[in-house]
């Protein structure tokens, strides 16, 4: 069967405002002026399976200010992950309505990397393996095409050295960690810590955590959630998805937003995942049957 050819992101969309602009970087502060203050604004939000044209996200809205970490928490198969996808521009899913902004700029006309280059960094749920590329090559590559897109000077080879291993230190990463190939042959926490080195190399401005906890014990999740903390920062937002309440102790969120169904269900802070832990989503779920 021959491969599908690389179609992008399909953005299927009324196309009322041609003019739009979009293509100037948006740094921090850069367009506070704009119609919103929030870093990210998603609203109302549909999107469908490409192949199968069946819609998962059903309306969702989200707003994150800039230096906010919020949690978003729902029942396996509620859409978190597709959320998180369409957010980095994965192929295969339609955008039916709705928008996605990131400092006032609609991040649904742009290629994934020109997203990652205005600061979105994915980590991913399931970090993919890249055997014949070693982890230092990687991040590298990424850096400087990031760089190169935002119009800066790539780093040296001695600059970019002496960053990832500062960065892997504070990360308790070994430097051998940094010459084997991407992810092969890595634990499931040293996977997780290698998405977190990612973060912390990349230095983005919006961090979505996909369950970057699941599969991890106790003193794994902690390293990862000390990662986070580290990286915490007034330009800096997170987006922290997870199943569990557990990885929620060691990274405390400002909101936490329940998801089912394609849809935000509930909005409140930190107490709603605890009442998620004690009570898990059933109640919540019947709330608004
Ligand atoms: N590529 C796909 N093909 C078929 N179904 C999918 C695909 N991606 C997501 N889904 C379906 O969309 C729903 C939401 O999935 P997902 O976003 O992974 O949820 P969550 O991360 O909350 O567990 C599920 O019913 C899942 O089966
Ligand atoms: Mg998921």
């Amino acid at each position: 069967m021959a491969p599908a050819p690389h179609q992008g992101f399909r953005h299927v969309m009324d196309e009322q405002d041609n003019g739009r602009v979009g293509t100037k970087a948006a740094g921090p502060g850069q367009d506070a002026n704009k119609e919103t203050k929030e870093m990210l604004e998603i609203r109302n939000l549909h999107v469908e399976l490409e192949e199968e044209g069946k819609e998962i996200l059903k309306g969702v809205d989200l707003s994150l200010p800039g230096g906010a970490v919020h949690a978003i928490m729902g029942p396996n198969g509620s859409g978190k992950s597709t959320l998180s996808y369409v957010l980095a521009g994965r192929e295969g899913y339609a955008v039916t309505k709705g928008s996605i902004t990131l400092d006032g700029t609609d991040i649904l006309e742009l290629e994934p990397e020109e997203r990652a280059a205005r600061g979105l960094f994915l980590a991913f749920q399931y970090p993919v393996e890249i055997p014949g590329v070693s982890n230092m090559t990687f991040l590298r590559t990424a850096v400087n095409a990031q760089r190169k897109l935002r119009g800066e000077p790539e780093l040296s080879a001695a600059d970019f050295l002496k960053l990832v291993r500062e960065k892997a230190k504070a990360l308790k990463i070994d430097a051998e960690m940094l010459k084997r190939p991407v992810n092969m042959g890595f634990s499931g926490g040293e996977k997780k810590r290698n998405e977190i080195l990612q973060m912390a190399v990349l230095e983005p401005r919006l961090c979505v955590l996909d369950e970057t906890d699941s599969g991890l014990d106790v003193d794994a999740m902690k390293l990862v959630a000390e990662g986070v903390n580290a990286l915490r920062s007034p330009e800096r937002s997170f987006l922290v998805i997870t199943h569990y309440q557990r990885l929620l102790n060691h990274i405390t969120p400002d909101m936490v937003h329940i998801m089912a169904d394609g849809r935000i269900i509930r909005t409140g802070g930190p107490e709603l995942a605890l009442e998620v832990e004690n009570n898990g989503y059933a109640g919540l779920l019947e709330e608004v049957a």
